[in-house]
C-alpha cells in the first residue's frame, strides 16, 4: 500500500468518524408509526387480499418490438476497446437487441412467473403485489414465514429459483437441516417496482418499506413472528424492520451489508489494512484493502450518484428506450456478479445467467414502466438523514449474513460486520456475487435454513391467516 492509498483510507476513517460522532450526538431517530402515500387527502386502505396475474396485452409486446426494431444507435466500438470497462459493450448491445427482438418470448417468462401464487393488497394507499408461496400441505411439521426482500435493479423474479429450495427443501436440495423444517415465502415488490404502485408523495423510503412489508406479513396475512432475508436495499428493509420491530422477528439474515461507516468499524478497516493478521480471525481477509473497496465502490456507483440525486432526469431516457434501459440495467448484472467481468468482452454476462433470465429482469421494468420510481429510491434514502442514520444504526436482532465472494468492493470481515448488527450467524459463501439468490439458490438456501435452525425453534404456532380469506 502506497502512501496516497494510506493517506486515502485515512481521510475516509476520519471522514466517516466525525459523521458519526455528529449524528451520535442527536436526537435518537423517532421512525413515524405511519403513512400515507396514495393520491391526494389520506383514505382507509381497501385491505382486501386480491389474487394477481400478470397479463400484458399483445398490444404492448408489438410495441417493444417495434422500438427495438428501430433502435438508434450512433456509437461505433472503440478500436482497441473491447469490454466492459467503458460500459456496456456494443457488441454485445448488439447481441442482446438481436435476442430480444427474435428470440426472447415474454409468454414463456409470464407463465413462469405466473407459476407462483401472487396476490395484491392495498397499504399505506399503494396497491402491494407479492407472491406467497407456501409447503405442500401436511409435508413438513414446522413452518416458519419468511419475508424475502429484493433490491435495484432487480425484482421478485431474482427469487424464483430459491423459492422452491424453500418451501419444499426435501424436494430439490440434499437436505441438510431437520428435514420437518419449510418456509412459507412472502416476496413483496417494493412500492414502485416490479406491479407495486409507487407513492404518489415522496417519503415511501427504507423505513417506509419496513413498515409495509410488517404490515403486510403480520396484519394482513395474520404472521405473529417471521424472519427476514435481502441483500441490497432489500437488506436494508429487513435490517430496519430488524430495527422497528424486534418483537416480530425470529431474525434477520443477509446476503449483502451496507457498511455506513461508524467509528468502530472503519478503525478495524483501517488497521485490518495493515495488520490484518491481529485484527481478523480468518485468513481469507489477509489481503482484505479498504483502499479497494473504496476504489472499487467509486468505479462502480456512478449510477448512484445520479439516482440519489435527479432520478426523474435519468429515468426518461431509460423509460423511452428499451435498449438504454437493457444496458443500464444488465450492465449491473456483469460487474456486481464479478468486478473482473469488467475486463471480458461480453460482460462475463452469460457465465452465471443466462439471457432469457437477464431480459426477464428488464422486460419487467419495461412493461411495468417504473424505471424512474425505481430509482426514487436512491434519493428517498441519500437525501434524508435520518433515514440514513437510522438505517445504519445498530441492529440488536439476532443477524444471519452470508457473504458471496464477488459482491460488489470487498467482502465485509465479520469483525466490522459485527459492529454494525448482532451477527449471530456468519458464512462465507464459496461462489456467489451480489444477486446472490439469482445466481447461487442453493447455498443461500442452505444458509437460511441453517440461521433459522438456531433462531427459530421447532414448534412455532401456526399461520393466524384470517378465516375466509383466499390463502
Ligand atoms: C390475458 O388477457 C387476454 C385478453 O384479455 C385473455 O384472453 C387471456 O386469457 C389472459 N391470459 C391470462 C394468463 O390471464
Ligand atoms: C488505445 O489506443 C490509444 C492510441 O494508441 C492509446 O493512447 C490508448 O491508451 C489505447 N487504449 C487502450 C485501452 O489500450
Ligand atoms: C494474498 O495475496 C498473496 C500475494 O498476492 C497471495 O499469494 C495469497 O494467496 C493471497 N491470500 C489470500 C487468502 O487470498
Ligand atoms: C444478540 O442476540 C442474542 C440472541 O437473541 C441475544 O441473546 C443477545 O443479547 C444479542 N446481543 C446484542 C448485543 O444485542
Amino acid at each position: 500500500m502506497g502512501l496516497k492509498g494510506a493517506l486515502l483510507i485515512l481521510v475516509v476513517a476520519t471522514a466517516g468518524s466525525v459523521f458519526y460522532l455528529q449524528s451520535s450526538n442527536k436526537q435518537p431517530y423517532e421512525w413515524p408509526r405511519n403513512g400515507y402515500f396514495g393520491p391526494g387527502h389520506p383514505k382507509q386502505d381497501d385491505t382486501t387480499i386480491r389474487p394477481f396475474k400478470i397479463n400484458v396485452s399483445e398490444e404492448e409486446i408489438k410495441e417493444l418490438k417495434r422500438r427495438l426494431q428501430t433502435a438508434r444507435i450512433g456509437h461505433e466500438q472503440l478500436e482497441n476497446v473491447s469490454d466492459f470497462t467503458f460500459g456496456f459493450n456494443k457488441k454485445t448491445l448488439l447481441q442482446f437487441r438481436d435476442y430480444w427482438l427474435n428470440k426472447y418470448d415474454w409468454r414463456k417468462a409470464e407463465a413462469q412467473l405466473n407459476a407462483f401464487p401472487q396476490f395484491t393488497t392495498q397499504i399505506e394507499g399503494v396497491k402491494v403485489h407479492f407472491l406467497h408461496v407456501k409447503p405442500p400441505a401436511n409435508k413438513y411439521k414446522t413452518v416458519i414465514p419468511l419475508l424475502l426482500a429484493h433490491g435495484w435493479p432487480g425484482n421478485v423474479y431474482e427469487f424464483y429459483k430459491i423459492i422452491p429450495l424453500l418451501t419444499d427443501p426435501n424436494n430439490k436440495l440434499k437436505p441438510t437441516i431437520p428435514s420437518t423444517v419449510a418456509f412459507e415465502v412472502i416476496a413483496p415488490s417494493i412500492p414502485g417496482y416490479g406491479w407495486s404502485e409507487a407513492g404518489h408523495k415522496s417519503g415511501l423510503n427504507q423505513i417506509a418499506t419496513a413498515r409495509i412489508f410488517k404490515k403486510l406479513v403480520v396484519e394482513r396475512l395474520g404472521h405473529d413472528k417471521f424472519i427476514a432475508q435481502g441483500g441490497d436495499w432489500g437488506s436494508a428493509i429487513v435490517g430496519n424492520i430488524g430495527r422497528m420491530y424486534p418483537e416480530h422477528v425470529y431474525g434477520i439474515h443477509m446476503n449483502s451489508v451496507f457498511f455506513m461507516g461508524n467509528v468502530k468499524g472503519n478503525l478495524l478497516l483501517l488497521a485490518g489494512t495493515i495488520v490484518p493478521k491481529l485484527v481478523y480471525a480468518n485468513r481469507e481477509f489477509d489481503n482484505f484493502s479498504f483502499k479497494t473497496l473504496f476504489l472499487e465502490i467509486i468505479k462502480e456507483s456512478g449510477y448512484m450518484h445520479i439516482q440519489a440525486t435527479k432520478p426523474d432526469t435519468i429515468g426518461v431516457g431509460l423509460n423511452d428506450s428499451p435498449l438504454g434501459l437493457m444496458a443500464y440495467i444488465i450492465e449491473k448484472f456483469s460487474t456486481w456478479t464479478n468486478a473482473g467481468y469488467r475486463n471480458l468482452p461480453d460482460g462475463g454476462l452469460l457465465n452465471r445467467f443466462t439471457q432469457d433470465e437477464l431480459l426477464t429482469i428488464v422486460s419487467i421494468y419495461w412493461f411495468n414502466q417504473n424505471i424512474l420510481q425505481s430509482q426514487r429510491y436512491y434519493r428517498e434514502f441519500f437525501a434524508d438523514q435520518g433515514v440514513q442514520d437510522f438505517s445504519g444504526s445498530y441492529l440488536k436482532a439476532p443477524t444471519g449474513y452470508a457473504s458471496p465472494p464477488h459482491d460488489l468492493g470487498e467482502r465485509i470481515p465479520p469483525e466490522v460486520a459485527k459492529t454494525m448488527a448482532n451477527v449471530t450467524h456468519f458464512t462465507l459463501l464459496q461462489e456467489g456475487g451480489h444477486f446472490t439468490a439469482f445466481e447461487v439458490p442453493v447455498p443461500l438456501a442452505n444458509d437460511i435454513f441453517n440461521f433459522a435452525a438456531k433462531v427459530a425453534p421447532v414448534g412455532v404456532p401456526p399461520s393466524k391467516a384470517k378465516k375466509g380469506s383466499e390463502l
